[in-house]
């Protein structure tokens, strides 16, 4: 019957999708933000080498690591300085609850998530002073949630 068809027909969709989904997963390399870079808990945040003492490091001609902890309610550190016409790899992660680091002014936004650790490359040409901002409501004191960068 025709209602046999139909169910065969959606069977063989479900399947399809399921292949192409592991497909681009595994065969392009496809993997979630928070699984590419090593987690860490909040409770070691204290003991790790990047988040123990968070901020700025020099790790090539133009290129610079930023270490960065959000948590209830301000970044640390709260201001980073980093050089005009450098690369930046930012590395937040948060000590509590789920934050965001994002760059007041541009498109620098991510979710910082407490376990994860987010990640995001930016190129900064120009001198200038930029407000970072908290955008996820994490308790009464969030609109204070405030840091800034530098480039000098
Ligand atoms: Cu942190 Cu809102």
């Amino acid at each position: 019957t025709y209602e046999k068809l139909w169910l065969v027909a959606a069977m063989v969709l479900i399947v399809g999708f399921i292949a192409t989904i592991t497909y681009g997963s595994v065969a392009l390399g496809i993997t979630m933000v928070g699984d590419q870079e090593p987690t860490v808990e909040p409770g070691e945040l204290n003991d790790d080498e990047r988040f123990g003492d968070p901020g700025v490091e020099h790790v090539g001609e133009n290129q610079y690591d930023a270490y960065v902890v959000a948590q209830t309610f301000a970044f640390r550190p709260e201001v980073l300085e980093v050089p005009a016409n450098s690369d930046v790899t930012f590395y937040v992660t948060s000590r509590d609850v789920i934050h965001s680091y994002s760059v007041v002014g541009t498109n620098i936004n991510t979710m910082v998530i407490p376990g994860e650790v987010a990640q995001m490359t930016v190129e900064f040409d120009d001198p200038g002073e930029y407000g970072v901002v908290c955008n996820e409501y994490c308790g009464f004191n969030h609109h204070e949630m405030e840091g800034q960068i530098h480039v000098v």
